[in-house]
């Protein structure tokens, strides 16, 4: 049995900006290939910050408490500091994550950075 720290288990029962943003400034899906889990990252920007944000995963309980960490964590920051999110940040956020489990974090960490990708790409040929 996978112990989950308190953290873990409350965002898992209770995920923030879990849904889908109509009309995003920029999405990021990733999957993994190894479990299968895929997560999708829905942002707004505005005033180049990330003004929204939202999630879909469709994964385990771990991938699922840290895309809800990573909106918490996202939300009103700067696109460069957004960038500058790490899965290591979302695993403290998290109060720890089992070592099997870090990749679901990492999951978190680039469907956000592919949503700015995008959200970039379209504004530079926007
Ligand atoms: Fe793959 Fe958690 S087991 S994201």
């Amino acid at each position: 049995m996978i112990q989950y720290s308190k953290k873990v288990i409350e965002h898992f029962n209770n995920p923030r900006n879990m849904g889908e943003i109509k009309d995003p400034d920029g999405v990021g899906k990733v999957g993994n290939p190894i479990c299968g889990d895929v997560m999708k990252v829905f942002i707004k920007v505005k005033d180049n910050k990330i003004a929204d944000i939202k999630f879909k995963t469709l994964g385990c309980a771990a991938a699922i408490a840290s895309s809800s960490m990573l909106t918490e964590l996202a939300k009103g920051k700067t696109i460069k500091e957004a960038l500058k999110i790490t899965r290591m940040d979302i695993v403290k956020a998290l109060g720890g994550l089992p070592e099997p489990k870090i990749h679901c974090s990492v999951l978190a960490q680039d469907a956000l950075r592919e949503a700015i990708k995008d959200y970039l790409s379209k504004k530079r040929s926007g």
